[in-house]
């Protein structure tokens, strides 16, 4: 109950400040329009429940991790809109409304998807609430653009749309897993720490094992629930893993061996946060969380 507050306190905040973010961000209304569109139709809002769970982890105000839980949101959307193009995974429904191209275009939901993607390192370089030094936050534009570029997650983008289910074996769908998704959520945890100016290498490397391991867990449950929940409970078209041939966790183990494995790597981020205190709770809550969700 208190996790389930706590969770909601959160996503209400980053929404208002994302909201907010967003206004008058585009010099194209239609841009503007898409942009607002995708951001603002709903979402579990993880990445930046993240950073705020782990700002708050070592020991700091959560607020202080605002800019960094709305950037990894703007880029989290941005590469929603691109997963969703008809190149892509060619879907039409996306947190229960139709896609960004399906509503719009094409043409504006790449434009979308860019601009979000740019917007997330304006404000990350430039916007005084995030109250850290030039060299951390140097260190955060970093970290991030490396977790989403050509060697996280849009590498991982690529491997989804090559691999078939003849040339993978479990190691290769891990690498898969940790690029496409494991990325972004594990820079959202290392974003988060670093946004209150805690530099800790022990610390940030402990966070960055249980970051790696939920990343993981989060993929599992997400091929999982492609299998057996529904279309309305997900807001996204069920079934579309094996639609697309994709390979998944359920394909390569069947559904309980996929469980098992979600249920370890939630046991291995947990007992990654062993040297942290009573403040690291969330975010040992949301490990949980995440292999529990039904959506
Ligand atoms: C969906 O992410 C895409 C994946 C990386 C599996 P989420 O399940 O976090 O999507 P929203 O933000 O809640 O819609
Ligand atoms: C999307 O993975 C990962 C990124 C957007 C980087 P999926 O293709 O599995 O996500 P869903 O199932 O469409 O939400
Ligand atoms: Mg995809
Ligand atoms: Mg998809
Ligand atoms: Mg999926």
């Amino acid at each position: 109950m208190q996790f389930e507050k706590n969770l909601i306190a959160r996503k209400r905040r980053v929404e208002d400040l994302l909201s907010e973010l967003l206004r008058s961000q585009a010099s194209s209304p239609v841009l503007q329009e898409a942009m607002t569109y995708a951001v603002m139709n709903g979402g579990k809002r993880l990445r930046p429940v993240l950073a705020y769970a782990s700002a708050q982890a070592v020991d700091a105000d959560y607020s202080l991790a605002d800019i960094a839980a709305c950037a990894v949101e703007l880029v989290h959307t941005y590469s929603l809109i691109h997963d969703d193009l008809p190149a892509m995974d060619d879907d039409s429904l996306r947190r229960g409304v139709a896609t960004c191209h399906i509503k719009f275009d094409e043409a504006t939901a790449i434009l979308a998807g860019d601009a979000l993607q740019s917007y997330a390192f304006e404000i990350l370089s430039s916007s005084n609430q995030l109250k850290v030094s030039n060299e951390i936050r140097l260190q955060m534009l970093q970290l991030l653009a490396k977790a989403i570029g050509a060697t996280g997650m849009v590498a991982g983008q690529s491997l989804d749309l090559q691999i078939s289910s003849k040339s993978i074996n479990d190691e290769a769908l891990t690498t898969l897993h940790s690029l496409k998704t494991g990325a972004l959520i594990a820079a959202s945890v290392q974003l988060g720490a670093l946004s209150t100016g805690f530099t800790d290498q022990s610390c940030l490397d402990q966070l960055s094992v249980y970051a790696k391991a939920i990343g993981h867990a989060f993929q599992v449950q997400d091929d999982i629930l492609d299998v057996e929940s529904d279309t309305e409970t997900l807001g996204k078209q069920q079934g579309k893993d094996q639609q697309l041939g994709k390979v998944t966790y359920p394909v390569l183990l069947g559904l309980d061996g996929a469980r098992d494995k979600a249920k370890s790597l939630c046991e291995e981020a947990i007992s990654a946060l062993s040297d942290f205190g009573e403040d690291a709770q969330l975010l040992r809550e949301i490990a949980l969380y995440i292999v529990q969700r039904k959506h």
